[in-house]
């Protein structure tokens, strides 16, 4: 294999979405007991349901016998049906039934690959094997998602963009400012400022030099085994009641090459009374305000085209993005390390 052949497969990898890692795909409440749900995730389509015990469970959306997708079935005793012929299917991918054929050959074969899930703060969660992690490790959750004294929303949003550019976003503080200025919290602070960029224990930090509260000044990525969560701060004036600032907790799901799904948790940090007056002051009105935002950004990232990167002229500002773009090919490049010595030694 010529340098070349490997450059191309860490910038395909990295373009598809790494895999060793776990990514959310789906809100908990599409997922149901009855129909099966079908997502597309770094290029695959895969088919969710929840099983006898109400586990979620996660399979190629193919069906074995002619390759109908399964999430056009239905869900029968815990497992899947084809709509086409009937083949059951169950959640390791294994063949139970044929019903049009008595004594099918097909039954009790694995045929299908399937994903482990892991469900969390409204959330399914699928994992995506590599080579060089073909076990699951423990999915991380952030303290804002496990801890009570934080209370928020789950919202997604698909968005017609690779998942590089939404990342690129969230590790751009600086655009906060400019692109969202006519927005209910984001209009205020300097318009100039430098960034700089600190390693932190898991991941770093870029925030802005000369202001910190004001407006988004900041981002954090923090990364784990099989998960990269990102943190931002978004100030609330007093009218947008209690807890303070509004956390987002991020992460970009590469759903294919030219699109992603966001997963934004909106948190405050709030209990008791205060966490149902937030509850209900996000839903009566801060909500309204917060999709206008989101999609200031939606529609700024799908006007921009595929390649941008290629001809951009980044400055001072961008140090979180080529900090992003780094990680991200460092970790390709080690996976195809891995894939290519694993597919030597088979030869
Ligand atoms: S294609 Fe699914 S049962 Fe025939
Ligand atoms: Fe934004």
């Amino acid at each position: 294999m010529t340098a070349i052949d490997k450059k191309a497969l860490i910038e395909e990898r990295v373009n598809m979405g790494l895999l060793g890692q776990w990514y959310p795909v789906a809100k908990s409440v599409e997922v149901k007991g009855t129909r099966p749900h079908g997502v597309k995730a770094l290029g695959q389509k895969l088919v969710l349901w929840r099983d006898g015990s109400g586990k979620i469970r996660c399979i190629e959306d193919f069906c074995p016998h002619r390759g109908a997708p399964l999430s056009y079935g239905e869900v029968h005793e815990g497992n899947i049906g084809c709509r086409y012929h009937g083949v059951i299917v169950n959640g390791d991918g294994v063949v139970v039934r044929v019903p049009a054929m008595p004594e099918c050959a097909l039954e009790g074969r694995k045929a299908l690959k399937s994903f482990e899930v892991t469900e969390s703060n409204d959330a399914a969660f699928v994992y995506f094997p590599s080579a060089e992690r073909p076990e699951a490790p423990e999915l991380v959750m952030p303290k804002e998602l496990t801890s009570d004294a934080w209370a928020g929303f789950l919202c997604t949003s698909l968005w017609e963009t690779n998942y590089r550019y939404a990342l690129d976003n969230l590790a751009d503080p600086m655009h906060g400012c400019y692109l969202h200025s006519e927005s209910f919290t984001l209009a205020y602070g300097s318009k100039q400022d430098l960034m700089k960029l600190d390693k932190t224990e898991n991941g770093f930090r870029i925030e802005r030099v000369g202001q910190t509260g004001e407006n988004f000044d900041w981002t954090e990525f923090v990364v784990h085994a099989g998960d990269m969560f990102c943190f931002l701060d978004i100030p609330y004036p007093p009218a947008a009641g209690p807890g303070g600032f509004m956390r987002i907790v991020g992460f970009v799901l590469p759903v294919d090459a030219t699109t992603c799904k966001v997963f934004f948790w909106r948190m405050r940090e709030v209990s008791g009374l205060a966490r149902d007056s937030w509850r209900f002051l996000y839903r009566a009105r801060l909500e309204a305000n917060h999709w206008h935002v989101l999609e200031q950004d939606r529609v700024m990232l799908e006007g921009m085209p595929d390649d941008a990167r290629k001809r951009e002229m980044l400055y001072q500002h961008d140090l979180g993005v080529s900090r992003i773009r780094q990680m991200l090919t460092r970790a390709a490049k080690s996976q195809i390390e891995v894939e290519l010595a694993q597919a030597e030694a088979a030869e």
